[in-house]
This record gives C-alpha cells, structure tokens and sequence, in this order.
C-alpha cells in the first residue's frame, strides 16, 4: 500500500498536517497548492511539488483534495486543467473537504464516467487531530474503494467510519457540526458567565470539564476563550460555511433544527462584524 503513489492538493491548516503525517507514514507523497509557497516546508520532509493540478493528476493513484468549499472543489476537479482532465482510469479522488453532499454524489458520478472513483471523507478533529494522525473520518462512496483505500485513511485518521454511498460522509460532518456549533456556544457562554460571576475561569473550566459538560470543544477551546487566544484553527468563515450547509441539509429533511438556527445566525453576525478570519471561538468577540 505505501508503493500508492499519493497527491494531496490544498496546504492550508488542515492540508499540511495532514501531508506531513501520511510522510511519516512513509507513502510516496506529490503535493500542490495553488499558493505555490506553502510546498516548501513539505518539500523538506521528502514530498515532490507539483507546478500544475495536471502533473499532479499524471504523477498520483490517490488525490486527496483539502480546500474550502463546493466550488473549490468542483474548480480543481473540472474546471479548466483540473483534475479529471488528468488521472488515469482507476484512480482514486479523495474529497476531505466539508462540501454540500448533493455536490459530492455529482462530483462521484462525473468521475466515474472517466472510471475514477471518489469517496468523500470529511474530517473532525481540527490541525492537532491532522498533526497527531488522530482524525475523526467520515466516509461515502462505494465500500469495496473504501477497503482498498483504508490504509491511507487509517495514516491520518484514528476513527474512520463508512457512512454508505457518495454523499453520505458529507452529511455525517453536518450532523457534526450541529454537536460541534452548540458545544462551541456553551463554551462561550461558560466563560462569559463564569467571568461576569468573578469565578476563577480556569478552575471553573477544570472542574466542568471533569462532569457531564464535557466536550472536546471545553476542553480543548475553552482555555484559548478564557485566555483570548482566538488565533486559528477552523476559522469563523469555514464554520459559517458549514453551518449554512447543515441548515440546507437538514431544511431539505423537513427536520427542525432550533439549536443550529441559532448557531448559524450567531456565527453569520460574526462573519458581518468582520471576525471571519478568527478561530471559530472567536465567537466571544461577538460580545465584546
Ligand atoms: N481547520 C480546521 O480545523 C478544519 C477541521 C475540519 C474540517 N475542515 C475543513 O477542511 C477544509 C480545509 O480547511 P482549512 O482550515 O485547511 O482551510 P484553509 O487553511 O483556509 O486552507 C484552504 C486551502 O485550500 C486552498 N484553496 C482554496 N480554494 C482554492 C481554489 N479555488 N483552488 C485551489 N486551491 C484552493 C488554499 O490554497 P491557498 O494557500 O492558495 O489559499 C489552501 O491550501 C475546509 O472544507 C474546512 O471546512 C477544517
């Protein structure tokens, strides 16, 4: 498996981690990024940059694809010099992206009429889970391309899980980030609160977070809030993004989602006041 010759397109915050781990894995890894910078660091760990999407494309069996959004996937699969145009039948495209799942199964059925398969694999856990090779990863498409691709999924991931067909990963981290957007408020809330109480914030974090309101999100969020450190991470603008695809998805569903309206319209007003590119807990500074 790790004589798969792997390309990875998108370095951002998720994407880079992401590359190094499957390097320490020791897979044969390309790599490109429309910021052609973001390559160096990973050239020194032992991955070959490509200039194009189409060398890239020529020169993989595997593509993952990390970038924001629908469109930026749609762009470097088909749009002009993309992906499709370029690997060869038999290839496997692995969307890690967090995209709208109607747009996945589309992207799945474009793709194998040209024989390449896709999975869409989105991913929990944010940059420390992507540096630890620690992700939660949430997986559709056809099962047997799953099994065959497992190994490259299991360098960057501790919790993979197949969901069904194309689509169905996408929809699972949209149910995601309902837990992960109204774990993130009431990690606000709890320092807003505790702060105004004059309770000591770090102790008040300590002991909640050993009761049945933990959450990752406290845990691991709720020091960075106390301290002010809304340096990213997942940024105000990606979580925007992905609420607005929870509310469609689950809108589309007739299903009632109170909690994710009000996550969505918080995180909307703070994409309005201009703190887009915070950490997602940066939400604090919509109370300011
Ligand atoms: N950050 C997290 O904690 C986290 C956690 C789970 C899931 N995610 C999801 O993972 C994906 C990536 O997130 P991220 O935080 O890594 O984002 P990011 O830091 O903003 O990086 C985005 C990457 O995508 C590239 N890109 C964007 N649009 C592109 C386009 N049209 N053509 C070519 N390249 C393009 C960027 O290239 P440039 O360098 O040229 O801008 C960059 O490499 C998103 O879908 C996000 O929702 C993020």
């Amino acid at each position: 498996m790790q004589n798969l010759r792997i390309g990875l397109v998108g370095l951002g915050t998720m994407g880079a981690p992401m590359a190094a781990t499957l390097l320490r894995s020791g897979f044969i890894l390309s790599v490109y990024n429309r910021t052609t910078a973001r390559c160096g660091p990973l050239v020194e760990l032992g991955a070959r940059a490509c200039e194009t999407l189409g060398e890239l494309g020529a020169a993989s069996d595997v593509v993952i694809t990390m970038v924001s959004d629908t469109p930026d996937v749609e762009a470097i699969l088909f749009g002009s010099g993309g992906l499709a145009a370029s690997l060869a039948p038999g290839a496997v495209i692995i969307d890690m992206s967090t995209i709208a799942p109607a747009a996945a199964v589309r992207f799945a059925k474009l793709l194998a009429e040209r024989s390449v398969a896709m999975l869409d694999a989105p991913v929990s856990g944010g940059e420390a889970g992507a540096r630890s090779g620690t992700l939660s990863i949430m997986v559709g498409g056809e099962r047997a391309v799953f099994e065959r691709i497992l190994p490259v999924l299991n360098a960057m991931g501790t919790s993979v899980v197949h969901a069904g067909p194309a689509g169905r990963g996408q929809m699972t981290k949209l149910i995601n980030q309902i837990a992960t957007s109204l774990n993130l408020l009431a990690a606000v809330e709890v320092v807003r609160v505790a702060r105004a109480a004059g309770l000591n914030v770090e102790d008040t974090l300590r002991v909640i977070c050993g009761g049945a309101g933990a959450s990752w999100l406290l845990t691991n969020l709720g020091p960075k809030i106390a301290a002010e450190d809304f340096a990213p991470g997942f940024r105000i603008r990606l979580q925007d993004k992905d609420l607005q695809l929870a509310r469609a998805f689950a809108g589309g569903l007739g299903v009632e989602t109170p909690g994710l309206a009000l996550a969505a319209s918080l995180f909307r007003r703070a994409l309005e006041y201009g703190l887009g590119e915070l950490g997602n807990h940066g939400l604090y500074r919509l109370w300011d």
